[in-house]
């Protein structure tokens, strides 16, 4: 069965706007998009979209491919003591010659709305509950808990080591909270021997990797719950890093591409955003 991620993130958004619309505060989130990496104009663009929907404002900057690192870190400067803006997203990936990290490490912690700071990544593996977590992994966990899926004594096996998905996923899975964590976790990863045989014996498999197609059927146990994080474009065509067609005969249930985790991870950065406007408040 498909895990209708659309579905349940529009619950999400639709309590979010309604508590927008009877409030009096207007939360409004930066985006910075730099050069013309379509895959990241589309997610900008759809942020936007969803940003309007609810009642997020937004303030865009884009910048040319050839901005300097310097020149960006002014413009986060700006926005950093903009008492008007609540979060601030600089869309990943950057140019080669810009340090991510450096841009990242220089967002305002309070506005940092994609929770990549090292301060709210510190503050989530501790277990603090003050920090901003990241959207994906923030939405997936969502959908765990809206489909009831317990992860507690579970094996979880993520592939892929990211520092957006597969990184923080681990670290809530094995939080001492009933709600998301005390799951075992495994990360799998490029270097992994034997991944097929790692992967079938996961109760949960998440594929973050952004190879299309690339869980196959003998990689999955029957009855495995199978989340799907890939957004790859292959011939004009959107596809997960799971092959849906052939696994989604064994497994519980899974996350379709589109539909799954994609709507859940933009409900969670409205849900930030929001956050970090009452928190100003
Ligand atoms: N690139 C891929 N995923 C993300 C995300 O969640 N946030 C940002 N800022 N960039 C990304």
């Amino acid at each position: 069965m498909d895990i209708d991620g659309k579905g349940v993130a529009k619950e999400w958004r639709d309590k979010i706007r309604d508590e927008i619309i009877n409030c009096d505060y207007r939360p409004c989130l930066a985006f910075i998009l730099v050069g013309n990496d379509l895959p990241s104009k589309t997610y900008v663009r759809m942020k936007e979209r969803a940003c309007a929907e609810v009642g997020v404002l937004s303030k865009p900057l884009y910048f040319s491919e050839d901005i300097s690192e310097l020149n960006l870190l002014k413009n986060i400067n700006i926005l950093n003591n903009d008492d008007t803006i609540h979060g601030i997203l600089v869309q990943m990936p950057l140019p080669n010659h810009i340090n991510s990290q450096k841009i990242i490490n220089n967002i305002d912690p309070n506005k940092d709305v994609d929770g990549f700071h090292p301060t709210n990544v510190g503050k989530m593996v501790i277990g603090e509950d003050d920090c901003f977590i990241s959207c994906t992994p923030f939405g997936i966990i969502k959908l765990l808990e809206a489909y009831q899926i317990n992860t507690k004594g579970k094996h979880v096996v993520i592939i892929g080591r990211s520092n957006i998905v597969g990184k923080p996923l681990a670290n809530l899975l094995i939080q001492k909270n009933d709600k998301y964590g005390n799951a075992t976790v495994t990360v799998a990863h490029s270097y992994t021997e034997d991944l097929t045989k790692i992967c079938k014996t996961g109760d949960i498999l998440i594929a973050a990797i952004g190879k299309p197609n690339a869980i196959t059927i003998d990689m999955v146990k029957s009855g495995a719950v199978v989340i799907d994080v890939g957004i790859n474009y292959v011939q004009n065509k959107i596809v997960g890093d799971v092959d849906y067609d052939n696994v989604s005969k064994i497994c519980s249930l899974i996350t379709p591409v589109p539909g799954g985790v994609g709507p859940m991870t933009i409900a969670a950065l409205l849900h930030n955003t929001l956050q970090s406007c009452k928190k100003k408040i």
